[in-house]
């Protein structure tokens, strides 16, 4: 008998039903069996936060959860908050402020940002870098990663504003 467990997922919007070995690793459901390549694999041991997705809300790193405790969950990744015609607010921020390089941790960035600004839409810099602390970049140097998630939460703002 199968010792394999049935997990049922909404991923970005869409339901997906699976089996899993009780040990999978939610990073590796996401990219392996949901091709979705976005959440990238930096560590392992969940020091680097290039795995973070959002999940029921809260922002996860993915390499530290396993496929079957996300059971019913609700998830977002990278490629469900834009696509290249219609870039999300923070990666176009990101995109404009020059807030990557390699990239390779962007998407776990942005990511954790969406969250960070939904948790607190007006952030000061401090604030911004104590939200961003779990997840690392080896090659800005943070500063134009803090100036692009600030830029976007001012056009968020007054996006909002002007639609008041
Ligand atoms: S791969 Fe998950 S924290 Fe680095
Ligand atoms: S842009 Fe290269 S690791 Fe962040």
């Amino acid at each position: 008998m199968s010792d394999k467990m049935h997990v049922k997922l909404n991923v970005n919007g869409e339901d997906h039903e699976f089996l899993a070995e009780p040990r999978e690793l939610l990073i590796y459901a996401l990219r392996e069996k949901l091709n979705l390549t976005g959440p990238h694999v930096g560590c392992d041991t969940s020091h680097c936060g290039a795995c973070t997705v959002t999940v029921d809300g809260k922002s996860v790193k993915s390499c530290t959860m396993f496929v079957a405790q996300a059971n019913g969950a609700e998830i977002t990744t990278i490629e469900g908050i834009g696509n290249p015609g219609a870039l999300h607010v923070l990666q176009e921020s990101f995109r404009e402020h020059h807030g990557l390089q390699c990239g390779f941790c962007t998407p776990g960035m942005i990511i954790r940002a969406t969250k960070l600004l939904e948790e607190n839409p007006t952030p000061t810099e401090e604030e911004v870098r104590f939200g961003m602390a779990g997840n690392i970049c080896r090659c800005t140097g943070y500063q134009n990663i803090v100036k692009s998630i600030l830029a976007a939460a001012s056009e968020l703002n007054a996006s909002k504003e002007a639609a008041e």
